[in-house]
């Protein structure tokens, strides 16, 4: 199945064209990276695959259906989570709480639609089944004020599994992290299940390749390349416009 359809996505802020009629798909389970240079149009691309941001014309199907027109929140509704929340974690409350919060926000949010409310014993258990899972358990009852950055990016994305996502879009996860936190989060993130898609922004080309498997190259808003990662890196226009300016 095909977890994501970018289709002729073209996005403009006032006259700049900051996509450009850019097509391609990922399929489920796959971990791809989009490639490019600073203002390539990544993260507005980000944007309008989440609904924060209206494209001009294309469509962008989620797990086949035509999302283009739905809210943000209905996306997330649909299995797409996006990791940049860290200003949205609760910096008073501890790292199980957190964890705790999002499961019951996504169970209330859900209910309406597709089935009873879990049973808060139930959250608790799944809660702390995640947080030992991904490496956090030791940091169960610490508050998130007292807990590094890189440790709050791996919240991030333990948050996003436990609201059941199955799209996760990380961008740049491993940007202002230390070495040994950037190691961690490339663990974690190479860990998730592997029903999860996980589409990732890296300009660590190391993390990148460690990561992906698939890759997408983006340049002033075109798509200049696509494919197994192998191959995007070997292609003489990527080597030309982004690899050669490290
Ligand atoms: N809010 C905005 N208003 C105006 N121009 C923007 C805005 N956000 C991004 N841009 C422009 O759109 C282009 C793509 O930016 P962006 O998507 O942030 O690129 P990337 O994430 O690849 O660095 C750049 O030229 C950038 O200056
Ligand atoms: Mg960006």
């Amino acid at each position: 199945m095909t977890a994501l359809s970018v289709e002729q996505i073209s996005c403009h802020y006032g006259g700049l064209k900051a996509l450009d009629s850019v097509s391609f798909s990922v399929a489920e389970g796959a971990r791809h990276v989009i490639l490019g240079p600073n203002g390539a149009g990544k993260t507005t691309l980000f944007d309008v695959i989440t609904g924060e941001k209206s494209p001009s014309s294309g469509r962008i199907m989620l797990f086949g259906r035509d999302v283009t027109g739905l809210r943000s929140d209905r996306r997330a509704w649909l299995g797409l989570a996006r990791t940049f929340q860290i200003t949205n974690l609760f910096w008073d409350l501890t790292v199980e709480e957190n964890v705790l919060l999002a499961c019951l926000a996504q169970e209330q949010s859900r209910r309406v639609f597709y089935r009873p409310a879990g049973s808060f014993p139930d959250l608790v258990a799944k809660t702390r089944s995640l947080l030992e899972e991904f490496g956090l358990g030791k940091l169960a009852k610490v508050k998130v004020r007292s807990t590094s950055y890189g440790e709050q990016r791996q919240l991030e994305i333990v948050i996003a599994l436990a609201t059941q996502a199955r799209l996760i879009l990380l961008d740049e996860p491993t940007a202002g992290l230390s070495g040994e936190a950037t190691k961690l989060v490339t663990r974690l993130t190479g860990n998730l299940p592997a029903t999860i898609t996980v589409l990732l922004v890296e300009h660590d080309l190391d993390v990148a390749f460690q990561v992906s498997q698939t890759a997408t190259v983006l340049h002033q808003g075109k798509l200049i390349a696509h494919g197994p990662i192998e191959e995007v890196r070997a292609n003489p226009t990527v080597r030309q416009i982004y690899l050669g300016r490290r």
